[in-house]
C-alpha cells in the first residue's frame, strides 16, 4: 500500500476484544457464555444502527448497559453479576499482537489513530489501562459528531483533522460492516479477520486482508 499518511484502526472487537468480559466470567456462566458474549455483541451493534436511524442517540456505555440488561434477561445470567462484566467491559484486553504491532508501526512517520464508537472516557481508559496511551496521535470519538459508525461524518473526523485525501488512509476493523462503511467513504480499508469469517455484501471488498494486525508491518 502507497501513499499512506495515517493508519485508523477501530477499537471493540479490532484492538480489543470485546468477548474477553464475558470469558473472565465464564465459570460463573457456564457453557452459554460464548453465546451470551455474542448475543451482547450484536444487540450493542443493533442498538447503535437503530438509535442512528430512530435519531434518538445515547452514547455508547448507555448502549452497553441497555443491550447488557437484555442479553441477561435472554440467557438468564444472574443480575448480580452486572456490575462485574461492566467493570471488565471497561477494561477489555487487547488482542495480543497488538502492543508489539503499533510500537512498530510508531516508528514509522504515519499518523496512528483510534476510531471509534466509544465515548472519549471509555477510549482513554481503555488505552490507558493497557499502556497503550503514547502510542496515538488522536482518538476519534463518533461523540464528536452524535451519529454512530457507519455514517459518513464518523469517518470525515481524522480526514477533517489531518487535512489529507481519503484514500490516504489504511483503516483497520474487524468488523465487516465497518470496513464496507470505511470502504464506501473513500478510506483504503482492511479487514482483520481473525476468526476465518465470510466478508458481506455491501458494495464493498476490502483491499487486503488480514488475520492479525500483525500482517500490517509488510502491507505499509
Ligand atoms: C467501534 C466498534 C464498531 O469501536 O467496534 O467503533
Amino acid at each position: 500500500m502507497k501513499n499512506i499518511k495515517a493508519i485508523i484502526f477501530d477499537a471493540y472487537g479490532t484492538l480489543f476484544d470485546v468477548n474477553s468480559a464475558a470469558e473472565k466470567c465464564k465459570d460463573k456462566i457456564g457453557d452459554k457464555w460464548e453465546g451470551f458474549a455474542n448475543f451482547w455483541r450484536t444487540t450493542q451493534l443493533e442498538y447503535t444502527w437503530l438509535r442512528s436511524l430512530m435519531k434518538r442517540h445515547k452514547n455508547f456505555w448507555q448502549i452497553t448497559e441497555d443491550s447488557l440488561d437484555k442479553s441477561m434477561k435472554t440467557f438468564n445470567i444472574d443480575s448480580a453479576m452486572r456490575n462485574e462484566l461492566l467493570n471488565l467491559y471497561k477494561a477489555l484486553s487487547p488482542f495480543k499482537e497488538v502492543p508489539e504491532t503499533l510500537k512498530k508501526l510508531k516508528e514509522r512517520n504515519l499518523r496512528l489513530a483510534i476510531l471509534s464508537n466509544g465515548t472519549p472516557s471509555l477510549l482513554t481508559q481503555l488505552v490507558k489501562n493497557n499502556n497503550l496511551d503514547n502510542l496515538f496521535d488522536d482518538l476519534f470519538s463518533i461523540e464528536e459528531v452524535g451519529i454512530y459508525k457507519p455514517d459518513a461524518k464518523v469517518y470525515d473526523l481524522p480526514i477533517k483533522k489531518y487535512k489529507i485525501e481519503k484514500s490516504q488512509v489504511a483503516f483497520l476493523s474487524a468488523n465487516t460492516w465497518d470496513v464496507s462503511g470505511g470502504g464506501n467513504y473513500g478510506y483504503q480499508s482492511i479487514w482483520v479477520n481473525r476468526n476465518n469469517d465470510i466478508f458481506d455484501n455491501l458494495d464493498y471488498k476490502p483491499i487486503n486482508q488480514i488475520k492479525n494486525l500483525n500482517e500490517l508491518i509488510n502491507l505499509i
